[in-house]
């Protein structure tokens, strides 16, 4: 436990293994509190790793990961606790096919908590508010735009109010247009409601303008660590081939995480 109310997720020498291959290794980051923290990096690189780690959905093989000053919990009913306090917005949208727009961003609500249909009824229409889809309420996923649908998923992972919101690759599949309102979306919500965000992403210009913070993963740790402005005047060749997108460089091909010798 630490005291220290400024810091909303912290990464202290984690390691994360997926089977025998270590994916990321001695990784430490710190996000403070209020800001929205780009985590980018080639496919492949461990950037939806890093993320269930938050979640406690990947339980470290070293090192130890705080979310609000708490050590993720490993306890069924604990790591459930935690969850309700971080959104997720998922690399596919996870809607439900079955459900309208409504139901959907309901089901949160209906999952964790006991309120009255009356007032899940008015938060869900307050979510859908929030991303401009009011009049969508009554739509199924079907009948949606893939921009609307990645709002109507946002909405759903705000529905609990959770103080802490992670992005996984919000903008793939998105034209220039629909890219633009998630990102304004995604930097808005994050001041006006005070929520902490990370956002994952191989979609750096499109991602930069709304970050306070941005680090690079490669190679299997963290490569980067600043500012926007300073990842983009960044000298380091890692950092150069990933932001101009040249295949040839220090970040091999098919970015495989190294073989952990036993
Ligand atoms: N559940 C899993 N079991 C085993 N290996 C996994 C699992 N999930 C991911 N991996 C491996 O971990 C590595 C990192 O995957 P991860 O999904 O974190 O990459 P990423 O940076 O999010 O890539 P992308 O940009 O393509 O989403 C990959 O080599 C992948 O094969
Ligand atoms: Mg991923």
């Amino acid at each position: 436990m630490t005291d220290d109310n400024a810091i909303a997720v912290r990464l202290d020498h984690v390691r994360l293994d997926r089977g025998t291959r270590t994916i990321l290794s001695d990784i430490d980051l710190t996000v403070p509190r209020g800001s929205v923290t780009a985590v980018l990096g080639p496919s492949g690189s461990g950037k939806s790793t890093l993320l269930a780690a938050v979640t406690g959905e990947l339980v470290p093989a070293a090192g130890r990961v705080e979310v609000f000053g708490r050590e993720v919990p490993r306890r069924q009913r604990e790591l459930l606790e935690l969850r309700k306090g971080v959104g997720v917005l998922l690399q596919g949208n996870g809607l439900l096919t079955d459900l309208t727009v409504a139901e959907n961003v309901a089901l949160p609500l209906r999952a964790h908590t006991r309120l009255p249909d009356e007032v899940i009824g008015r938060l869900v229409e307050m979510k859908l508010h929030a991303v401009g889809l009011r009049a969508a309420a009554d739509l199924y996923p079907r009948e949606l735009s893939g921009g609307m649908a990645r709002r109507v998923a946002l909405a759903r992972a705000l529905a609990l109010d959770p103080p802490l919101m992670l992005y996984d690759e919000p903008l793939t599949g998105l034209d220039p247009i629909a890219s633009g309102v998630i990102t304004s979306l995604i930097s808005r919500l994050n001041d006006t409601l005070g929520l902490t965000s990370i956002i994952v992403t191989h979609h750096v210009h499109e991602t930069l303008p709304i970050a306070d913070r941005a680090v690079v993963i490669a190679n299997t740790g963290i490569v980067f660590s600043g500012t926007p402005e300073e990842l983009q005047s960044s000298s380091d060749p890692l950092v150069r081939q990933f932001l101009d997108g040249q295949p040839d460089g220090p970040i091999g091909f098919d970015a495989a995480p190294r073989e952990r010798a036993a």
